[in-house]
């Protein structure tokens, strides 16, 4: 199966995707992911985006679409993929369109108050990418990767002035995208429970 998974920053996408990806091994491409590993390795692209990124704004498309045109090529992407944080404006869906057929988008539709304190609150681990939530998800012990004991820390983008600034991005240019796949009757709508397994459960009964 081909599957977006579409949803405002902190809706849980990252989330959700991790979960497909162990429960039905779908490959799961999250463009953030391979953003902040190209600014991690010190790449070319790396240095480009880190500004937009840590401004809270969208990279340039022809970056983007480049990067995931390139990861789609490869062998795992033939049949199965779960896109994460792709599309994100209607020209990139476009884009999207003319490289490959998807079957569904999830849509994740969470209160905007709750993605707030759920962004600044998340806390990543730069060894080995578990996400935790200082609130809804703490590590055992504090600071501390539960996976491989590395120190935890807090995305630059989780601040509150700049997620601020990523909603409003999401609002302005990522938001029309429901319409568009509802429009192509691709689109399910998954109302989040406020726990992650509600809402897991909720999408395995939608690809069941
Ligand atoms: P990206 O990394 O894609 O960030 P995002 O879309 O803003 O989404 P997040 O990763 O912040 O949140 P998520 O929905 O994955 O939530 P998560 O599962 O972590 O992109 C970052 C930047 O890269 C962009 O701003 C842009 O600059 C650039 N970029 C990326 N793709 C691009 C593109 N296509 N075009 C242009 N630029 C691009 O969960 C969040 C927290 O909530 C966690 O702590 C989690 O534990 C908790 N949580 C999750 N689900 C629940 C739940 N149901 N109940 C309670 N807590 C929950």
């Amino acid at each position: 199966m081909k599957l977006i998974i579409l949803g405002p920053p902190g809706s849980g996408k990252g989330t959700q995707a991790r979960l497909l990806e162990n429960k039905f091994g779908l490959p799961q491409i999250s463009t953030g992911d391979l953003l902040r590993k190209a600014i991690a390795k010190g790449t070319d692209l790396g240095k480009t985006v880190k500004e937009y990124m840590d401004d809270g704004k969208l990279v340039p498309d022809d970056l983007i679409i480049a990067l995931i045109k390139k990861r789609l090529e490869k062998p795992d992407c033939e049949n199965d993929f779960i896109l994460d944080g792709f599309p994100r404006n209607l020209d990139q869906a476009r884009a999207l369109r003319d490289i490959n057929k998807i079957d569904l988008v999830i849509n994740l539709d969470v209160d905007m108050q709750d993605l707030r304190k759920r962004l600044i609150s998340r806390r990543i681990c730069p060894n080995c990418g578990a996400v935790f939530n200082l609130i809804r998800k703490p590590p055992k012990a504090e600071g501390i990767c539960d996976n491989c004991g590395s120190k935890l820390r807090q995305r630059n983008d989780d601040t509150r002035e700049v997620v601020s600034k990523r909603l409003i991005t999401y609002m302005n240019e990522t938001e029309p995208l429901i319409q568009y796949y509802r429009n192509k009757h691709k689109l399910k709508n998954i109302r989040d429970g406020k726990d992650i397994k509600g809402t897991f459960d909720k999408i395995c009964n939608v690809l069941d």
